[in-house]
């Protein structure tokens, strides 16, 4: 499974780069307005931290504007994967950029059914939201074992990109699901990193290694 970071803070994305473990990035509207940084220009350092995909979205509903917004984008560097909606205009941006070769993640799905559509219009990922959906009475996570299925069904490609992950149940069950890819925000990526008997077993190291008066270096 792909770890991407939901973020466009770029310190947090060079930590992260760090360890090795991340193949891409996602932002949204939300996040970039959050940044605080000229779009274009911090799209760009993202795009050279990490050699993945970096999700950059569209604005636009319509389609004309769309394509016109992502001619912007794509240009930004190879890594860029343009963002849009799940709407009609959305899929038919879909359609045309990634038959020039261009990848796009469908974001905004929160239905079976609109996964199906975003594979059928060639999307590269398609970005179901569980969290807003766990946060609205309803179990996230089931949606993506739907998803799993009909794409396993019918043989597509897109990769299921899990987003509005809260926490690491989350990406647990996006593993056991078989998701290809998780975004998480990352403070939920750091939080996999600890285990309080990790802790507790590095102070336990430690005291002992104290009392040999010994150092390695
Ligand atoms: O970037 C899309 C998605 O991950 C947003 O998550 O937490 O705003 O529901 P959230």
């Amino acid at each position: 499974m792909k770890f991407f970071v939901d973020t466009a803070d770029t310190a947090e994305i060079a930590d992260l780069a760090a360890t090795g473990l991340l193949d891409g990035v996602t932002t949204n509207p939300t996040l970039s307005a959050k940044a605080g940084k000229d779009f274009i220009e911090v799209t760009r350092e993202i795009c050279a931290l990490v050699d993945g995909p970096v999700s950059a979205e569209v604005v636009a509903l319509d389609h004309a504007t769309m394509m016109r917004e992502a001619e912007v984008l794509r240009k930004i560097a190879d890594n860029v994967c343009i963002k849009v909606p799940l709407t009609i205009d959305g899929l038919k941006t879909c359609k045309a950029l990634t038959s020039e070769g261009t990848q796009v993640n469908v974001t905004l799905c929160f239905s079976a059914n609109q996964a199906l559509l975003a594979a059928k219009a060639g999307a590269t990922f398609i970005s179901p939201f569980v969290g807003r959906h766990d946060d609205n009475g309803f179990d996230g996570m089931y949606l993506i074992r739907d998803i799993r299925l009909i794409y396993d069904n019918y043989a597509f490609e897109t990769q299921i990109l899990v987003a509005s992950i809260r926490h690491g149940v989350h990406v647990l069950e996006s593993a056991r699901i078989g998701a290809d890819v998780i975004t998480a925000p990352p403070a939920v990526i750091k939080g996999l990193f600890k285990h309080v008997l990790t802790d507790k077993g590095i102070e336990g190291f430690l005291a002992d290694w104290a009392k040999t008066g010994q150092s390695i270096v």
